[in-house]
C-alpha cells in the first residue's frame, strides 16, 4: 500500500493532530461580530474589521479568534494568493491549481506544480473551505493559516522554503506598505503571509444557488421538477441516502459532515487501496481508503471528481453508488448499491447536483495591480 503524504511536512501532519481539539471548541460571539472560534495567537491585524456575508444556504462564517478577516488582510492575502513568486521559480501560485475561473480547482485529475511535476492527489476546491473543521483529503491540517504552508514548501507543488517565501515577500516595497496597512509592521514573517491568505479564502463562500432559493428561499420555481426528485431521492435514507454524509440542515447545507468514509473509490478488484487516506493521520485500520467528504456545492464546475479525480462526469459519480463502490474491507457501512434506482432516477439524482451551481462574490478573482502574469490553469 502506498502511503500518500502529498503538500504536507511530517510537522504539519503532527500539528494537526495536536491543535485538532482546538478546531472543534465551540464558536463564540466577537465584539466584532463574526462567528468567532477560539484557536491559536500571534499578531492580531489593526485595520478595518470586516463580516463577511454567508449568502444563502450556509451558516455565519466561523472565525478564528486570532485572525479576525479586515479589508486590509483580505486584500493581502488576495495578491499573496495569486502571487507566483511564492514558488521558488515564480511559475505557481495558489491559483495555478485553485483558480476562479474552473470552480477555484484546476480541471485536472492531479495537478502540475513546479517544473510540471505531479502529486498524488486531486486539488479540492477552494470555495467553503472557511466551514471545514480539518483541512485536506485526509485532515491533516487544522486550519487554514497552517495549511498554506503546505503547498509553498511541498516539492511538486511551490517547491519553495518558508524563508524562501518571506523573503520574497520582504522584498518588495509594495508589499511592506500593505503589511505595514493590514499587521502595523513592516517585519513580515510567515506567520503573517498564511493569516492573510486564509482570511481572504475566508471570502470565497458561494451559496444562492437554484437549490437554496427552493430550500431555504421557498422559491418554489428555483428548482426543475428532475432537481426536485433529485433532492428527494439525495435525502431519502431507503434511496440514495446521500445526505446522510453530504448534509442538508434545516437553516443551511454544507453537503459535508466533516467526517471521513471509505466509499470504495481508488481500490483494485482485490480491495487493494492505493492511498491509505485518513489512515495516514490515525493509523486507525477503519481509517484505511477514507477520505473527507467534499462539498458538492458548484459540483457541476468541478469535474473530474473523487480524491484521485478517477471519475471524469457527475455520471460516473452516479454510476459508482449505484454500483456500491468497489468492494474492500474497508467500505464504510453506509455504502451499498443502488440499482433498485430506475434510469430517471439517476437522471433526477444528476439535475439535483447540477443545481448546486452558485455564484462567486464579487472581488475574489486576481487583484488588478498585480503586475505579474497571472497562471490559472485550463481544463484539459
Ligand atoms: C500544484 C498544485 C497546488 C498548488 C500550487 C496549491 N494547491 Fe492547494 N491543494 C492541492 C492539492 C492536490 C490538495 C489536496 C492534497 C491532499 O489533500 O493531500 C490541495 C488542498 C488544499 C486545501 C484543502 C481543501 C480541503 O477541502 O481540504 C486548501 C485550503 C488549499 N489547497 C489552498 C491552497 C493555497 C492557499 C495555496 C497557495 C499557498 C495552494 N493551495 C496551492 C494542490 C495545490
Ligand atoms: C458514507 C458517506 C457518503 C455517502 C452516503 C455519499 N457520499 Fe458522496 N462522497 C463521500 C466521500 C467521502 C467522497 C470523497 C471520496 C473519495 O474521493 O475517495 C464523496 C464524493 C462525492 C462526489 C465527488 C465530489 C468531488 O469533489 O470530487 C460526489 C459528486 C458525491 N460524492 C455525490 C454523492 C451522491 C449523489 C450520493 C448519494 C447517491 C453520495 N455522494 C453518497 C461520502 C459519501
Amino acid at each position: 500500500m502506498k502511503v500518500s503524504l502529498f503538500c504536507c511536512s511530517p510537522v504539519v501532519a503532527a500539528a494537526a493532530i495536536l491543535f485538532a481539539t482546538a478546531v472543534h471548541s465551540p464558536s463564540v460571539h466577537a465584539a466584532s461580530g463574526p462567528e468567532v472560534q477560539a484557536s491559536g495567537g500571534g499578531a492580531i491585524p489593526i485595520g478595518k474589521l470586516v463580516k463577511i456575508k454567508a449568502p444563502l444556504g450556509l451558516p455565519p462564517v466561523p472565525i478564528p479568534l486570532h485572525n479576525p478577516p479586515t479589508e486590509e488582510t483580505i486584500a493581502l492575502g488576495r495578491r499573496l494568493y495569486y502571487d507566483p513568486g511564492l514558488s521558488v521559480d515564480g511559475t505557481v501560485s495558489c491559483a495555478t491549481c485553485h483558480a476562479p475561473n474552473l470552480g477555484f480547482r484546476d480541471g485536472k485529475a492531479l495537478s502540475n506544480g513546479v517544473g510540471g511535476q505531479r502529486g498524488t492527489r486531486k486539488a479540492p476546491t477552494v470555495v467553503n473551505v472557511a466551514y471545514n473543521t480539518l483541512q485536506f483529503w485526509d485532515g491533516r491540517s487544522p486550519s487554514l493559516e497552517k495549511q498554506a504552508e503546505g503547498p509553498m514548501t511541498n516539492p511538486v507543488e511551490m517547491g519553495h522554503t518558508l524563508e524562501g517565501v518571506v523573503k520574497h515577500v520582504q522584498s518588495d516595497p509594495t508589499y511592506r506598505k500593505l503589511f505595514a496597512q493590514a499587521w502595523g509592521t513592516e517585519q513580515i514573517t510567515i506567520d503573517l503571509v498564511t493569516k492573510s491568505i486564509a482570511s481572504f479564502e475566508r471570502t470565497v463562500v458561494i451559496g444562492n444557488s437554484p437549490f437554496d432559493l427552493f430550500y431555504y428561499g421557498g422559491d418554489k420555481k428555483a428548482l426543475s421538477r428532475s432537481a426536485q426528485r433529485g433532492l428527494k431521492l439525495f435525502l431519502n435514507r431507503k434511496k440514495g441516502n446521500c445526505s446522510v454524509c453530504h448534509v442538508i440542515g434545516k437553516k443551511y447545507a454544507l453537503f459535508t459532515d466533516n467526517k471521513f468514509h471509505n466509499i470504495g473509490v481508488g481500490a483494485d478488484t482485490q480491495g487493494n487501496l492505493a492511498d491509505a487516506g485518513r489512515y495516514t493521520q490515525t493509523k486507525n485500520a477503519s481509517d484505511l481508503g477514507a477520505f473527507k467528504t467534499p462539498t458538492l456545492r458548484n459540483i457541476a464546475e468541478t469535474r473530474p471528481y473523487m480524491h484521485d479525480g478517477s471519475q471524469a462526469t457527475l455520471k460516473d459519480v452516479v454510476d459508482h453508488y449505484v454500483g456500491g463502490g468497489t468492494s474492500n474491507p474497508h467500505l464504510d457501512k453506509e455504502i451499498h448499491a443502488l440499482d433498485f434506482l430506475t434510469f430517471d432516477e439517476r437522471a433526477d439524482l444528476r439535475a439535483f447536483l447540477e443545481s448546486l451551481t452558485g455564484t462567486l462574490p464579487p472581488n475574489v478573482g486576481p487583484p488588478a495591480d498585480l503586475s505579474v502574469k497571472i497562471q490559472t490553469a485550463q481544463r484539459q
